[in-house]
């Protein structure tokens, strides 16, 4: 029994130097201490020795036992140090290293320009307002007094979403005056602008599938033709210089009435007559007029209470006057060389 004991130890001792991972632990730990292991059956055989020599013996025995086990502790310990030492040199950050330059984006030119329209109406006390911009058939046209025969209703001319008739991009942001004045339920004033994304079946150096409009609409008890004027007078020269003249076309939609088109002197030869405005002297940049009785009546607004105007203003229309570009297509085109150009 004495040398049994005595093997066991060295061979523990000889093993347990050999271990090189934890899993190959575990084995030693399961030979030496586990349920059919060599203590256990040396613990075992103690009780088969004579009465005399069990004290003696069981204690050596449990003094080896207290080694294995202290001894794994230790090897456990040190292969879990290694491990982590390891790790921690592969992952060891060298703060040295110079940084890599950060590239700080900027906004894009027609978001700019937006947010300076936005300012503009905000300052004259205009609250922002949105809508989605796949939109139902009824806010994009019925709602807005627009026809079923009427062209903009045509798949040539609207992208509907495939399998549902009802459903398309908005063509313009004017459903959201709808939106807007029906939530709104009869409260006056009304006072927004709608600023985001719309869509066209058009693709050309002038026209882009997806462009941006700021819709404006104010609704309240008095409001004359005079206040639309007054209120794109001012947008166009915070917008466009105080010396820019701007004139009213009469024009037609079928949600405004009276309907007008506004142009600007032209900003290139200051309305001497040019290419950029086709020698005319004007350019246009936006639509307008005094709300249509019925549209106010849809979403219940008594005509004969209140009157409003709207406009719907291109702002790629705005940024390209603004900067003088010719193609409306190098907004969308990702050119850096393009886009770094605006501060
Ligand atoms: N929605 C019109 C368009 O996209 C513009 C417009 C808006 C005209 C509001 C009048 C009033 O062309």
């Amino acid at each position: 029994m004495q040398e049994k004991i005595t093997a066991i130890r060295a061979q523990a001792v000889q093993e347990l130097q050999e271990v090189q991972d934890l899993a190959q632990l575990d084995g030693f730990r399961v030979k030496y201490l586990g349920k059919k292991g060599l203590i256990t059956e040396l613990l075992r055989s103690v009780g088969q020795l004579p009465r005399g020599e069990r004290p003696e013996i069981g204690k050596e025995v449990n003094v080896l036992q207290e080694e294995i086990e202290a001894g794994l502790q230790a090897r456990k310990d040190a292969l879990t140090r290694q491990a982590l030492e390891l790790r921690l040199a592969a992952e060891a950050i060298d703060v040295t290293l110079p940084g890599l330059p950060v590239n700080l984006g900027r906004r894009h030119p027609v978001q700019q320009v937006m947010e300076e329209i936005q300012e503009i109406f905000i300052g004259m006390g205009f609250a922002v307002a949105a809508g989605p911009e796949i939109e139902l058939d009824y806010y994009n046209f019925t709602a807005l007094n627009i026809p079923p025969e009427h062209p903009a209703r045509d798949m040539q001319d609207s992208f509907y979403v495939a399998g549902a008739d009802e459903v398309l991009l908005r063509t313009h942001t004017s459903p959201v005056q709808i939106r807007v004045m029906e939530a709104r339920q009869g409260a006056l004033p009304v006072r927004i602008i709608a600023p985001g994304k719309v869509y066209r079946r058009d693709d050309d150096h002038t026209h882009s599938p997806m462009f941006h409009q700021v819709e404006g609409l104010l609704v309240d008890r008095g409001v004359a033709f005079a206040h639309l004027k007054g209120t794109l007078e001012h947008f166009v020269r915070q917008m466009f210089g105080p010396d820019t003249q701007m004139r009213l076309r009469p024009s037609y939609f079928p949600f405004t009435e009276p309907s007008a088109e506004v142009d600007i002197s032209c900003v290139a030869c200051r309305g001497e007559g040019c290419r950029v405005c086709g020698h005319s002297g004007w350019l246009e940049i936006l639509g307008s007029g005094m709300v249509h009785p019925r549209v106010l009546a849809t979403v219940g607004y008594d005509p004969a209470q209140v009157s409003g105007f709207a406009f719907g203003l291109g702002v790629e229309r705005v940024a390209m006057l603004k900067y003088g570009l010719d193609d409306l297509r190098l907004f969308f085109a990702n050119d850096l060389r393009f886009l770094r150009q605006f501060a």
